[in-house]
């Protein structure tokens, strides 16, 4: 066993608190929010749907969900300075720090006076965050100055028009919608966890949102769906996967959209993602992107009984929808906002300051020698 496992790095296996929001490996496919599993959710309902859920530990009814749905479309547009400071950021910023920026600023312009304001915030940045992204993209790179308001009635739909400046499909409707349920919560995550402990301190809601921003940022969480995707654009065939992977494996190269801290054989969203994967492939007439993915899910289980998680599948998914690699990261956070909104809450409800204990491992106790004697 590595230093690593036997330290408890990374406090794996560790109960850091309870939630009554989401089991990762415990019943079911392996994921349920609020006792509903992913794939009844996924099958079932919409992101609105489980974005109520999340925030209020129940599915809406019909005429809750219309009343949910109306609020958001009106809380879609940017204000004027926030479009400025975005029309401020480079063509070659990393769009999660565009993200962060918005996330951040929007605090600044319609601060959570109080924390009787929470759902009002977490709601207002559901809305806002596809136009956030969008607006940013299409003026850095196209120059082009979108109206942040479509009449696509989904947040998903909502974010794909403003992409691409017309209505999606029905089936990239559902394709985005399912991916937003895939991505919105799952338990004390890395990112979640930041959110958590900055609410713990009292915080405000955006505060709490950036910091989960900035973690879900880095390639070994949220970052892993754009890495998989450059990856996988690398490789010519399913052959010619096999062959790179196995030279990546020899140089100790982490694949990234491969493994799990928590799942131990697979991860109960590939499945999902996957088969819409397949059906856009056939759409698409060209399958050659699905072909290379399933090779490598192939190489990765055989050689190192590696599955696929759930970012893997994620990559050509986007990708078959025409979504630019850069965009893939930002659109997790418009789905996990819900999952760290609603954790922020559950923390507030029983609030205890998050300050665990290290080992120490410095040197022993000693004495400043004066500089000038160094
Ligand atoms: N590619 C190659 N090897 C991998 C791997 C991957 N994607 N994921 C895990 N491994 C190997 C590790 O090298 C390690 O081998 P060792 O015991 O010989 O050192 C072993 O499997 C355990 O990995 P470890 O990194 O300790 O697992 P973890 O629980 O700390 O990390 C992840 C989990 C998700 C961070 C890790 O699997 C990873 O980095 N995956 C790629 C990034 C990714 O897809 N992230 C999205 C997660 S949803």
């Amino acid at each position: 066993m590595s230093d690593k496992k036997l330290s408890g790095a990374g406090l794996r296996g560790q109960s850091a608190g309870e939630t009554t929001l989401c089991t990762v490996g415990k019943s079911g496919s392996g994921l349920t929010y609020c006792g509903y599993d992913v794939s009844d959710l996924a099958d079932n309902a919409t992101f609105e749907e489980v974005a109520f859920l999340l925030f209020n530990g129940e599915l809406p009814n019909s005429a809750q969900l219309s009343t949910y749905k109306a609020q958001l479309f009106e809380m879609r547009d940017l204000p004027k300075a926030l479009k400025e400071v975005l029309k401020l950021i480079p063509k070659d910023a990393h769009p999660m720090d565009v993200m962060r920026t918005g996330c951040s600023f929007l605090g600044n312009l319609e601060p959570e006076s109080d924390f009787s304001m929470q759902q009002v915030a977490a709601n207002r940045l559901l809305a806002a965050f596809p136009a956030i992204m969008t607006f940013w993209y299409r003026y850095s790179h196209d120059n082009v100055e979108i109206d942040c308001v479509t009449d696509e009635q989904s947040l998903g739909g909502h974010f794909l028009k403003l992409l691409n400046g017309t209505s999606p499909s029905e089936q990239h409707r559902r394709v985005i919608d399912v991916s937003l349920i895939l991505y919105a919560e799952h338990e004390f995550n890395a990112s979640t966890f930041t959110a958590r402990v900055c609410a713990s301190t009292l915080s405000d809601m955006y505060s709490c949102i950036t910091g989960a921003i900035g973690t879900l940022r880095g390639p070994l969480h949220g970052g892993a769906n754009e890495a998989a995707m450059d990856m996988i654009l690398k490789f010519d065939s399913p052959s010619h996967a096999k062959e790179e992977m196995a030279k990546m494996l020899a140089n100790k190269e982490k694949i990234m959209g491969f493994g799990h801290a928590i799942y131990s054989t697979s991860d109960p969203r590939n499945v999902i993602i996957k088969q819409w994967s397949q059906k856009l492939a056939a759409e698409n007439g060209d399958t050659s992107l699905y072909d290379i993915s399933v090779a490598c899910e192939e190489f990765m289980w055989d050689e190192k009984k590696l599955f696929c998680n759930a970012d893997f599948f994620h990559a050509s998914t986007y990708n078959y929808m025409g979504i630019p690699t850069k965009l893939f990261t930002p659109i997790f956070v418009c789905s996990r906002l819900t999952g760290w909104a609603a954790h922020v809450m559950e923390q507030r409800t029983n609030n205890r300051i998050i300050r665990p204990s290290a080992d120490y491992t410095g040197s022993e106790p000693r004495k400043v020698t004066p500089i000038n004697e160094r």
